[in-house]
């Protein structure tokens, strides 16, 4: 394809985009249960406001942006507060979970270059359940992953953790919740385990960050998890989750700036003058920094503890209606609002091809096979819809042989092909395919 030679008309483009949107996830409508976190219509005015206010802005230079400057300062300071950080407890504002969780182990690495310098092939001991941006960061940052299984109840156990642990482990990591089953490790224990090696502990409350703290002050039952956790060294919480922020908005914290430190770049012989950078980005858009600001100063403590009450009441609804639907199981005791669920006699693939063709998107999980839910306030208003339309699926799949077909047919293949070089072949041949206009 070539770049057009002449232009078209603003109006114009806009329509063709409109008409490539059509078939796009609706949103909007509740229908999709990952992706977006839809605090609803009064939220995301705001954010379209704000986010046209602050398009243009660029946070590489704070300075230039002081809005942005203040913007940042403020969003890390509440979120140190509402994770019991401390008055030495500092951190950064990132492009999202995946950015926050690449500095946090490469601020490990970095620190046990200094303080554990006899360590030259790092490890860090992560749950089966963490999220694939440890691999990631892992690749990236030349530490070695050692995965450990989690239990019955899909989380890690602290004995297997204890075992996995070696002489060069820098890094142990928990989630609250994990992303496949939405359970919260066991955080003290495994804090407790990582200082007394002198390890540091990364929980990843991507998801949780901004909720847990509500689902606490509303009385569930949450176990301790934050920087009130002795041990816990740095969190990653992101605001374009349950913090209702439109994407590109995280913090990763630590509990002391001079573990911060080591996540900093400067390289100061530049013709083009000093550079420092606090995380992974050069250029940042001020949007998601400006809409993150805006929706946390709108919502306040008091907004957030009403949407956390919102996701739960739905969350309520939807868990009981699905165990109520012959066939089908929710996996583990999931605390929050986060969860999957999976059938002993149904195609749960076939069951999720069934609800997309009603137009509900729940994204496919392998072992075991599940669909996976996460549930935002907007999905209050489309829970009863929602039941109906999965009991009636439900029941048309009743008695038939499991057929995998389409989206299915690939997460059917990933979970029965035995290696794993060719499983990652097809999945990088599928990432190869997305340049095709
Ligand atoms: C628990 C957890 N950690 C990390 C991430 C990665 O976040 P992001 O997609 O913003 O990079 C996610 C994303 O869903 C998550 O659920």
């Amino acid at each position: 394809m070539k770049l057009p030679t002449e232009g078209q008309p603003a109006d114009a483009v806009l329509a063709r985009m409109d008409a490539l949107a059509a078939r796009d996830a609706d949103w909007r409508g509740g229908r999709t249960f990952s992706l977006i976190y839809n605090a609803g219509d009064e939220v995301n005015r705001l954010i379209e406001e704000a986010a046209r206010r602050f398009l243009h802005t660029n946070a590489l230079s704070l300075a230039a942006f002081p809005s942005l400057r203040r913007f940042e300062a403020e969003l890390l300071a509440i979120s140190v507060d509402l994770l019991h950080g401390g008055a030495e407890a500092a951190g950064s504002l990132t492009s999202g979970g995946t950015e926050s969780i690449c500095m946090a182990v490469k601020t490990a690495r970095d620190h046990a270059r200094e303080a554990r310098p006899e360590i030259t092939r790092p490890q860090m001991v992560l749950p089966s359940t963490a999220h694939p941006a440890f691999h990631k960061a892992a690749h990236y940052f030349d530490v070695e992953p050692v995965v450990v299984p989690v239990g019955a109840d899909y989380r890690v156990s602290p004995d297997a953790v204890a075992a996995a642990i070696t002489d060069r482990t820098i890094l142990v990591v928990g989630s609250a919740p994990c992303f496949p089953f939405g359970v919260i490790d066991p955080i003290a224990d495994l804090a407790a385990l990582a200082s007394s090696r002198g390890i540091l502990m990364h929980v990843d409350a991507c998801l949780g960050g901004y909720l847990l703290p509500f689902l606490e002050r509303l009385g569930e039952p949450i176990p301790a998890w934050d920087f009130r956790v002795p041990g816990v060294t740095s969190i990653s919480a992101d605001l374009h989750k349950y913090g209702f922020a439109d994407k590109g908005a995280s913090v990763v914290l630590y509990r002391t700036r001079q573990l911060r430190r080591k996540q900093f770049f400067a390289y100061v012989d530049w013709p083009g003058g000093l550079y420092a950078s606090p995380s992974l980005m050069g250029s940042r858009g001020g949007a998601p920094i400006a809409v993150a600001w805006a929706v946390v100063q709108m919502l306040g403590e008091r907004g957030f503890i009403e949407l956390a009450r919102r996701t739960m009441a739905a969350t309520r609804t939807l868990t009981d209606g699905i165990r109520a639907t012959p066939g089908l199981a929710i996996l583990g005791a999931p605390p929050a609002s986060v969860f999957a669920f999976t059938s002993p006699s149904l195609d749960v693939y076939a069951l999720g091809e069934a609800l997309e063709e009603k137009g509900w998107r729940l994204d496919r999980q392998q072992r075991p096979p599940s669909l996976h839910m996460m549930v935002s306030p907007a999905h209050e208003a489309v829970a009863g819809e929602f039941l109906a339309d999965l009991g009636a699926a439900a029941r048309s799949l009743e008695g038939r042989p499991p057929a995998m077909e389409g989206m299915a047919a690939m997460y059917g293949m990933l979970a029965v092909l035995p290696d794993r070089g060719a499983v990652g072949r097809v999945v990088l041949d599928f990432l190869d395919g997305f340049d095709q206009v």
